[in-house]
């Protein structure tokens, strides 16, 4: 397996499941999604007991699912309640996943239950304080997660893929720094004294700022596993210290990238941005939104074409050059989690069988 399942991923958003169900594959789990009986987020296996029908396919009443076949009625425990005219008693659960809702996002842990604590969900402080404002997206695409985390820790693409929006040359004649400081892999690059490309004016223009003038910018890009990168990006008028420019010199925002596998060869793309400028102009949300939607239509293009050639040569090797480092070292630390559940599991294994014995 290529993703660990003892941690927690974004499911979906609160308006995926506004009054239905919705059904998504979360690292190979079928997994259906609603709001319980006391308006809770409740994740369940996406099976009805009865004849293997999907429950997604159904509806939600009174905070449970009712199989859209035959109607049985799943309770949030998953449990069967009732059915029309059958007793309902003998039926075998099916799963419960542990799911939680927090900063705005659907959480799922789809590993093993017992080890699922809220606390290790990711913080995030933007996503609890009134001085930054969030909005994103979701796209659905057909290749490795592990290929968007490479994509998002080196942004040299940048200059190729987004050359009209938020590539400029200057990108990739800078040289980028990575380090791994213990669970996280931190990758940076500071420009100073570069024109600002189209999104970054727009967003000067966004902040009162003057889109003429030279800028410093700057791109800190954070992974931590299992697949969540946080990209601190900005620029500031040229000779205010950049990244440590004041507050009425600088336009800065962080991109929110949660990418969570559904299966090895394709995942669901969180993505969006935080701003803690002029936070409470709605247009100026939207129209962020739909400037970064469309910058990364165009990474998922490239993406599911490498996916496509990774799928057809798997043999063939691939180069690691500098650039590469930030995914390097990230799949480093993906690899650690890997073999540390994998260990987990074979020791569970090895109790339940002496349990059989
Ligand atoms: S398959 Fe769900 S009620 Fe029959
Ligand atoms: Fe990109």
């Amino acid at each position: 397996m290529t993703f660990p399942k003892n941690t927690w991923y974004v499911a979906c958003t609160p308006d995926e499941i506004d009054g239905k169900p919705l059904g998504r594959k979360i690292c190979g789990e079928n997994i259906v999604f609603h709001r319980g009986t006391e308006g809770q987020v409740v994740a369940l296996e996406d099976f009805c007991p009865h004849r293997g029908a999907p429950l997604s396919l159904g509806t939600v009443c009174e905070g449970k699912l009712v199989c859209g076949y035959h109607g049985l009625v799943m309770g949030c425990d998953g449990k069967a309640e009732s059915m029309p005219l059958q007793r309902v008693g003998g039926f075998p659960a099916i799963r419960v996943y542990p799911a939680v809702e927090r900063y705005g996002f659907i959480w799922v842990w789809p590993g093993d239950a017992a080890l699922a604590d809220p606390a290790l969900i990711h913080h995030l402080e933007w996503a609890e304080s009134p001085d930054w404002a969030y909005a994103g997206g979701l796209y659905h695409i057909q290749a490795d997660y592990r290929l968007m985390i490479d994509n998002l820790m080196d942004l040299t693409h940048e200059t190729y893929v987004h050359s009209t929006s938020i590539g400029q040359k200057e990108i990739d004649e800078t040289p980028v720094k990575t380090r791994t400081e213990g669970e996280q892999v931190i990758t940076s690059r500071f420009m100073d004294n570069v024109m600002a490309p189209p999104f970054w004016k727009a967003n000067l223009r966004g902040n009162n700022l003057p889109d003429d003038q030279p800028v410093d910018r700057w791109q800190v890009c954070r992974f931590t596993p299992p697949s969540h990168v946080m990209i601190e990006v900005g620029v500031a008028l040229a000779g205010h210290g950049g990244y440590e420019a004041p507050a009425d010199k600088k336009v800065y925002s962080i991109v929110v990238d949660f990418i969570t596998p559904e299966t090895e060869t394709s995942h669901w793309y969180f993505w969006g941005m935080a701003r803690n400028f002029n936070v409470h102009d709605k247009a100026l949300t939207e129209q962020i939104r739909e400037g970064q939607g469309k910058v990364f239509a165009e990474d998922t293009a490239v993406l599911e074409g490498q996916q496509r050639n990774l799928s057809k040569y798997p043999g063939r090797r691939l180069l690691m050059l500098n650039i590469d480092a930030g995914g390097v070292q990230s799949r480093r630390l993906l690899d650690k989690m890997l073999a540390a559940e994998r260990a987990h599991d074979e020791a569970r294994a090895q109790a339940a069988e002496k349990v059989a014995a």
